[in-house]
């Protein structure tokens, strides 16, 4: 099953809030994909997992990542680029097998006025050194506060509408 990915570990993100929008969006669409949110992470798996250790904690999510041929990373700004976290993770997961020619489609938020510009580009050289095949649509969330009403669905049309194209996009990849 494809994989979106929250890439945060910190708890109530908004990230998790998109990464959900998303997956509804998806099933509207008759497209199942599961979510795997960086807080399901085991808590010390910079220490179990790294460097060649391979923890049982890890297993399940590693064959989920295996699994998956085509993602959606949600990635937030922090400090002006991705969470470490999502580094840590990437180093973590098997190499070449997790991402090696895989498909990935690049969503970036902030709370501040740029929406995770260069976190997805510096992202996107990641990828492209596991030689994933990156959609070239990017979508850049900014301000997400002020973008997702109550229920966590997003009320602007023009916002909607880029964030459709994309689905559509990462679907006939
Ligand atoms: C460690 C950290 C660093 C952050 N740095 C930035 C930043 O550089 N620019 C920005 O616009 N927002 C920054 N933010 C705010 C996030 O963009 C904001 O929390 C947003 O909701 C997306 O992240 P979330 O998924 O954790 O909620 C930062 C947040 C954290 C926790």
């Amino acid at each position: 099953m494809n994989l979106i990915i929250s890439g945060t570990n910190r708890e109530r993100s908004n990230s998790i809030k998109v990464a959900q929008y998303y997956q509804q969006e998806l099933a509207r669409k008759g497209e199942n994909w599961k979510i795997l949110s960086l807080t399901e992470l085991p808590a010390n798996f910079s220490i179990s997992d790294l460097y060649g250790k391979r923890s049982s904690d890890f297993e399940p999510i590693q064959k989920m990542v295996s699994d998956a041929q085509k993602f959606i990373f949600i990635i937030p700004e922090y400090n002006g680029s991705f969470p470490g976290i999502l580094k840590l993770f990437v180093d973590a997961c098997a190499f070449p097998a997790s991402y090696y020619h895989k498909k990935i489609a690049l969503v970036g938020l902030s709370s501040g006025k740029y929406g995770n510009i260069r976190g997805l580009d510096h992202f996107t050289g990641v990828c492209n050194y596991m030689r994933m095949h990156v959609l070239p649509l990017k979508i850049h969330l900014a301000k997400i506060q002020d973008e997702l009403d109550e229920e966590q669905q997003f009320h602007d049309e023009l916002t909607r509408k880029f964030i459709h194209e994309q689905i559509e996009e990462i679907i006939r990849f």
